[in-house]
């Protein structure tokens, strides 16, 4: 375990793999839409995976990976189930925080905002489109409850199985969150730590852009 440690305090990583320079666009979409298919280009592993971070009712921060579903009118859309523990996070206080990581490009983005629930029709749609597997374990799981027995959620599973043998409904706690982002930040890797960060700040309606330092 030492050596390891070790090893891990001694591996100084270059950072060589572009720059970000020139005209980034005037709203955050184009850049991020660009690093987003050149990362599905690439065959980056998990592409559309994302870490999202809430905060609950006692200002305590979590965080979870989910997948990006969609960019729908400039809002970030991912779907889950609204009890668990993130959901309640999101009733409680709307603001979350993501972060795309893609280290084979040497780039993360970080995407601040506010969320709130997309509405019936869009997660009914999304539901639809679901293999029958992923739609009835969304009947089955209580996301984020305590489960004492594993044998209980394979009940479960049997149970809304034989319940909707045809066409699964989409379960009323289940559905898409849209992030309508306030700040974006862009992060390349540069040579010596020297990293280029952009930064799209939303101020009223229009988006101030920015440099920080690294
Ligand atoms: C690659 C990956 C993708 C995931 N995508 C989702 C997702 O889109 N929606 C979801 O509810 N959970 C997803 N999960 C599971 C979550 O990370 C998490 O365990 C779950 O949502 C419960 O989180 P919570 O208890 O903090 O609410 C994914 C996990 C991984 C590793």
């Amino acid at each position: 375990m030492e050596d390891f440690i070790e090893q891990m305090r001694n591996d100084h990583k270059e950072f060589d793999h572009g720059s970000l320079e020139g005209f980034f666009g005037h709203a955050p979409f184009d850049l991020f839409n660009s690093w987003y298919s050149e990362a599905i280009r690439t065959a980056q592993l998990e592409p559309n995976a994302f870490v999202l971070a809430t905060v609950d009712f006692r200002s305590q921060p979590s965080s979870r990976i989910l997948y990006l579903k969609e960019l729908l009118a400039e809002k970030f859309v991912f779907y889950t189930n609204y009890q668990s523990h993130k959901g309640k996070d999101l009733a409680a206080n709307s603001n979350a925080s993501m972060l795309f990581f893609w280290p084979g490009l040497q780039r993360q983005i970080r995407i601040d905002g506010n969320c709130s629930k997309v509405s019936e029709e869009v997660s009914d749609a999304y539901f639809s489109s679901r293999p029958r597997g992923s739609q009835i374990g969304a009947w089955a799981s209580h996301q984020s409850e305590q489960l004492s027995d594993r044998a209980d959620l394979e009940q479960r599973l049997e149970m809304y199985a034989e319940k909707f043998p045809t066409e699964v409904p989409r379960p009323p706690h289940w559905g898409g969150f849209e992030l309508k982002p306030t700040l974006v930040e862009f992060w390349q890797g540069r040579p010596s730590r020297l990293h280029d960060r952009i930064v799209y700040e939303l101020d009223e309606n229009d988006w101030k852009i920015y440099r920080k330092n690294p």
